[in-house]
Parts: C-alpha cells; structure tokens; sequence
C-alpha cells in the first residue's frame, strides 16, 4: 500500500515522476516518456510553466482555436479559444458567420464595480459599531494608501467602504462590504490585499475608540476575502434582425423563431434545462476565459450565481419577438483581467490577447459575452432544428477515429463517408472495421 510522502514537494521534478510511476503507474518506461515527452524543451519556457504552481511534472496540453468573423460593434474579431469538446469552436464560428451577415453583435458595459468583505464578529451595540464605522473610514484608506496609490492615479480605487449588519442570518455577524474599481485588472490581489490591510487597521481603532466598552472594543475579524459574485460587473451582449432574415436553407424563419423563443421560455422556466442551456453558454465563455488567463472557476461561480439571483436558477439568456424583430440577449456579470495575472507570462495568452488586439477589461467582457451568447444561439438552434447530435458527431468523429487507432487515409475515407451519413458511435465503429475488413 502507498504510503504518505513528507517533502514532496522539494523532490526534483525527475524525482516526483519517479515517486508517482513506483507508486501509482508502475509503468516506469511509459510514464516516463509521456511524462517527459510533454515538456518544453526550451528550458526558460519549461521552467516559467513549472513555476506556476507547486509540483509541477508535465505540462497538460489543450487545444488553442480560433473562431473567426465575430463582428462586435461594428469592429471584426477572431476570437482565440482553448477547450477540449470538439463541436464548440465550429459552432461558435458558425453562429459568427451567421450573425454577421444580420448585423453582428451589439454589446454594452452595465457596470465594472468588484466586491470584497471583511467578515468580522461583533457583540454590542449596533449603533456604536455604526459611529465607529463613520469615525475610522477615513484611516481604513489612509491606512491602505500604499496598496491603492498606482491604482488611484489610473483612475480606480476603492469606491466604498460600507457596514452590513447580518445578524439576522447569524449571530453578531457583520461585514465591511466594499467595492472596488480596478480598471484592466481582474484585481483579486489588490482587493484582497486592501481588505487585509482594513481588517488590520479595523482591529487596532477598535481597541482605541472611547464609545465602546471593554468587550466592544475586542472585534474578531473572521476573514477578508474578495467576492466572486459581482452583479454589478455586468455585460450585455445581443443580437437582433427581421423574422425574415432568420430564414437559412431549409430552415422556415417563422417557425424557427417560434422555436427558440419556447426553448428559451423553458429554459427559464425550468432548472434541469437552465443548467444544460447555461452550460452551453459557458462553453463559449470558459474557452475565452481560459485563452485570454482569466480565472474560469471566478467566473462560473458568478455566473451561476447571477443565474440564481431571483431565488430560481433560471437561463443567462432572453429572446423576444416584437414587431417582427428577433432579439436575442444575454446579460452576464464577468470579473477579468487583461493587464497583471498570466496575461504577460504565458506566451499563449500573451498571443491570444494580441489576437484580440489587445483588449481593455471591459473590452474583453464583451468579447467573452458574445463568445457566450453565440455559442447558446448554436446550440439552441441545432437543438429546436437538426438535433445536437448530428453536428457534435460530425466533430467527435475524429476522436473515435483515433481512439481506434485510424490512420490518415482511413480517416480521411471515413470522414468522406459521414458527411453523407449519421455517425452515432456504433455506425463510426462499423464502418471503421468494415474499411479494414475491405468490405
Ligand atoms: C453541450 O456541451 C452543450 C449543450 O448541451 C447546450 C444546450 O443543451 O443548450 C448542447
């Protein structure tokens, strides 16, 4: 039986893979190779991806690609995309070829507020907390001067610094809510670094202000953490034209409209569908995020929080139709960065920034807002149309070609063969084994 390891992570990276394949793999050979064949062999750019995090051993490969044609507010962009599932990108660029022949994308900032809390215990009179709060707020950010002097002098900053008082949810629990600007920043360092620094000077006032008596002054600070629900660092991104023009091959534009607009009432009608219908949309998102070094599991926890606010999980997306018009929008609250984080180290993400020429913070929300809406519009629309399987086949087709271990004139017949026919798993296998056979 494996046994705990002290000091692994001081092992040298050959030690670590030795230490895993002894213990786990026991295939030492093998392991070894695909362990090693995944580093870098420019040694500057290895050892800048080792350092990322602790105990590195290999590097895990995604694909980068791109989805071209997404015309947002009149300006043409190819959107960089990392993600493993093998339909996302094609559809993306399918409904950016779609939309850019009815307009493209139109998108608006509604807010760029972040959010932080100090989280602190308090058991005593309200109203002296209150006076408190007034008296010290001015050394909370004298006190924080250091942290906020660059920020401030591009324009952000911390913009309040307010009480909550919680205690109807828990016992003498309170909090300093405060928000924050943070320009081009994600930000999560300098905000929590500034609720840090209040937590700090909060407790040392507190211990000095005359209105509190000996059990008041002794205010427990539980943590200070910035939060990943930001509702007012919201995006809307939309789509609209003519029921007409909805019309594309054989699809009837009327009825086709009908149908999404009742995938999208169920959708926010029903919390099994919203979950799947948010899923789809955070297909395009995630692989925005991921591309451009943003912090993907930020933005799903807001996300699917945003999603809940009304007390009902419910869609990220709306549609409508009046007076002919199709309109089709999302609003989604998106906490990135384009300047600090990953975004001047890892060279793919450097590249995927420039391939987006290099976007501001609330450019790039807007970019990742309509990689969202647009990948729910392929997704909707294969559904209420063709049905999802045809097309995601069509691109798992490789994947099973190669799990079978085709090679490139056999994938390359079987390809030809399933543009003509429909490649559920079975057929694909069949088809596979009947090639070889030379049937
Ligand atoms: C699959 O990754 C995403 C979908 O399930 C989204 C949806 O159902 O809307 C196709």
């Amino acid at each position: 039986m494996t046994k705990p390891i002290q000091g692994f992570s001081k092992l040298t990276k050959e030690e670590k893979i030795d230490w895993i394949v002894s213990n786990y793999t026991h295939d030492a050979e093998s392991a070894k190779i695909i362990l090693k064949r995944y580093w870098n062999d420019d040694e500057a750019l290895q050892n800048l991806h080792d350092e990322f995090i602790e105990n590195t051993i290999t590097n895990y490969y995604l694909p980068l690609g791109i989805a071209p044609n997404f015309l947002i507010n009149g300006k043409l962009y190819a959107i960089p995309m990392a993600i493993e599932e093998s339909s996302v990108v094609a559809a993306a660029g399918k409904a950016a070829k779609f939309w850019l022949d009815r307009g493209g994308f139109k998108t608006t900032i509604l807010g760029t507020e972040k959010i932080g809390q100090v989280h602190f215990m308090f058991s005593g009179d309200a109203d002296k907390l209150k006076s408190f709060i007034n008296s010290v707020e001015t050394k909370l950010r004298s006190e924080a001067s250091d942290i906020t002097k660059n920020m401030e002098k591009r324009g952000g900053g911390i913009s309040k610094i307010e009480l909550r008082d919680k205690t109807a949810d828990l016992d003498n629990y309170y909090q300093l809510h405060c928000t924050f600007e943070t320009l081009d920043a994600m930000g999560a360092n300098f905000i929590n670094s500034c609720l840090e620094r209040f937590a700090k000077t909060f407790k040392q006032e507190a211990l000095h202000f005359s209105e509190f008596d000996e059990t008041e002054k002794n205010i427990e600070i539980v943590m200070s953490i910035l939060s990943n629900y930001v509702p007012n660092c919201l995006v809307r991104a939309e789509v609209s034209c003519p029921i007409d023009e909805l019309a594309d091959n054989d699809t009837d534009a009327n009825e086709f409209a009908k149908k999404m607009i009742q995938a999208i009432e169920i959708a926010k009608a029903e919390p099994h569908r919203a979950v799947t219908h948010n899923k789809g949309i955070m297909n395009g998102i995630d692989a925005v995020i991921l591309a451009t070094g943003n912090d993907f599991r930020a933005v799903e926890a807001g996300a699917h929080a945003y999603a809940a606010k009304d007390g009902k999980y419910t869609s990220l997306t709306d549609a409508s139709i009046e007076n002919g018009i199709f309109k089709f929008w999302i609003e989604i609250p998106l906490a990135v960065g384009t300047v600090g984080g990953l975004t001047s180290l890892h060279p793919l993400v450097k590249l995927a920034l420039e391939i987006l020429q290099k976007p501001s913070a609330q450019e790039l929300m807007q970019i990742v807002a309509v990689a969202g809406l647009a990948q729910n519009f392929a997704a909707v629309r294969s559904l209420v149309t063709t049905g999802i399987q045809e097309g995601h086949m069509k691109m798992h087709l490789l994947n099973i070609l190669n799990q079978l271990g085709a090679n490139e004139t056999e994938k390359a017949t079987l390809t030809e063969h399933f543009k003509k026919n429909s490649a559920t798993h079975s057929a694909v296998v069949e088809a596979f084994e009947n090639l070889r056979k030379g049937i």
